[in-house]
């Protein structure tokens, strides 16, 4: 059977992609940054799974207004990068899973949650740069990636604990997967940040820390946490973060018996990046007895 090896979270601010692909890792402003993911980009080398099963948003990339899916999973062969308005970023095309994917939708919307699915879209930032972060700038990317888009640009969004129990669903359709795979989940997004309007470039290193510590110890507790509450205190941008649940509630010490709690192999916490607070987290699943 497939299991669930380890999850990944991690912003995904578009000037990083913009930085690493224009060569400006090294600047003063940049370098702390690049820096702080150089520990994450070994671990991935040496815990390469063999399938990413990716949560991110689309940014009205290839959902505009005229269709907004919930959560739409790509069951494709391979998903072009998408052209936000600069060209494509000079990065590998996507390759899917197209059994795992269609298996973990089969299983999903048998346990109730209505899943678009999607054979053919483009993956903007919100897919590329965590990709980027965590792997580098490699010829092709080391795995096959299910891209998993989640609506959280066009209210009505679904709430943290939607998300928390869709992960629990995608744990249980991984793990009934009948090939022995290693898959890592990751959650991607956030951390504060606000885009538009008088609050436009709020931080809240206050509120990032304590979603961080909360989300490693007491998640269901996190999934509880209103959208009025991100907004709020993260900025509008920031309620990005409901993904990271999708991912948490993955993990064994959320599942139906519960297994052990993960190990927290990375964290990483940095201001500036643009608009965005930085925020990463590597939780890796002990192997089970
Ligand atoms: C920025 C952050 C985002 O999450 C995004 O989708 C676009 C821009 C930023 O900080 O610039
Ligand atoms: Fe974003």
């Amino acid at each position: 059977m497939a299991t669930l090896t380890a999850s990944v979270y991690t912003s995904h601010v578009p000037a990083i992609g913009a930085a690493l692909d224009l060569g400006k890792t090294t600047e003063p402003y940049w370098q702390p940054l690049f820096a702080g993911y150089q520990p994450s980009k070994a671990w991935m080398a040496a815990n390469t799974p063999d399938v990413i099963f990716l949560v991110y948003n689309d940014h009205a990339t290839a959902f505009s207004l005229d269709l907004v899916p919930t959560f739409a999973i790509g069951t494709g062969a391979q998903f072009a990068v998408a052209d936000e308005g600069w060209g494509p970023r000079p990065v590998p095309k996507v390759m899917g899973h197209p059994e795992l994917a269609s298996h973990i939708a089969q299983s999903v919307i048998q346990q109730d949650f209505d899943l678009t699915v999607v054979n053919q879209m483009p993956v903007d930032h919100g897919l590329t740069v965590p990709l980027s972060l965590m792997c580098g700038q490699p010829a092709a990317w080391p795995c096959p990636v299910i891209p998993f888009a989640v609506n959280v640009v066009q209210y009505p969004i679904p709430s943290g604990m939607r998300c928390f129990r869709l992960g629990q669903a995608i744990r249980r359709a991984i793990e009934s997967f009948d090939a022995p795979l290693k898959v890592q989940i990751w959650g991607t997004g956030g951390m504060s940040h606000q885009l538009q309007g008088p609050r436009a470039g709020l931080i809240n290193k206050d509120f990032d820390n304590a979603f961080l510590d909360q989300l490693i110890a007491a998640p269901e507790e996190l999934a509880k946490k209103p959208h009025i509450d991100y907004v709020r205190d993260a900025g509008s941008e920031g309620i990005e973060l409901v993904m990271w649940l999708i991912a948490r509630g993955a993990m064994a010490d959320c599942a139906d018996v519960p297994g052990p709690q993960p190990v927290v192999r990375r964290r990483f916490y940095h201001v500036p990046a643009s608009n965005t607070a930085v925020g990463h987290l590597i939780l890796e699943q002990p192997a089970l007895a």
